[in-house]
């Protein structure tokens, strides 16, 4: 007799479960959503990433399209240039870097580089060095990928291929 209630709870608990899991089957939040206490390392890399904009230059047409640019692209730098009064600087391919350091010799670098502009260099500098740690399982997670950007050209010099123009230009006058 006890057995089968035992039985029987186990099954009415099994289809709770089950139930409970389908009816939330669509509404499964996305995993940067959670409590950052139920974050793993990678899910607070990909959401410091998604919230400190790092895709807007590191990751090819991201800012362009609002975003739509599948995750298994992300971070491989831009061919895409910022020509400004530094010359041409093109944002690098984080997944080939962060990739061939250890972790301590990425938050050293991140924590004293100053890349030309428009690197926001300040926030990586301000980052601690668990969110850096975080960052880096992140770009680990997602692997090396893609290729070199092109090395930043000196002011004067006419970048071949696409860019931005960041020279500040005023209106003509009509
Ligand atoms: C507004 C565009 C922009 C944003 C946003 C941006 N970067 Fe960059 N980043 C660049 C460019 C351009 C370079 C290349 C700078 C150079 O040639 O010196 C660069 C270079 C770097 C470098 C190499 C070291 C350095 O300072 O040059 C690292 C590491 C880096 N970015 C990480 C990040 C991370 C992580 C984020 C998000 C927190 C981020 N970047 C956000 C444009 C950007």
């Amino acid at each position: 007799m006890s057995k089968l209630f035992a039985l029987l709870l186990v099954t009415g608990l099994t289809a709770t479960v089950l139930l409970g899991w389908n009816a939330n089957a669509g509404t499964t939040p996305k995993r940067s959503d959670l409590p950052k206490k139920e974050m793993t390392k990678v899910d607070r890399g990909r959401y410091l990433i998604e919230v400190a904009g790092c895709n807007d230059c590191h990751t090819d047409g991201f800012a362009q399209t609002g975003g739509q640019v599948p995750e298994s692209e992300w971070l491989q730098g831009s061919v895409v240039g910022f020509k400004g009064p530094w010359g041409t600087s093109y944002p690098i391919n984080l997944r080939l870097l962060i990739n061939s350091l250890s972790e301590k010799e990425w938050i050293s670098f991140a924590k004293t580089a100053k890349g030309l502009p428009p690197m926001p260099w300040w926030s990586l500098h301000n980052m601690t060095n668990d969110d850096l740690g975080a960052v880096y399982a992140y770009v680990k997670f997602l692997g090396p990928k893609g290729v070199q950007a092109h090395v930043a050209l000196p002011p004067g010099e006419d970048p071949v291929g696409p860019f931005f123009d960041f020279d500040v230009h005023m209106a003509s006058a009509k």
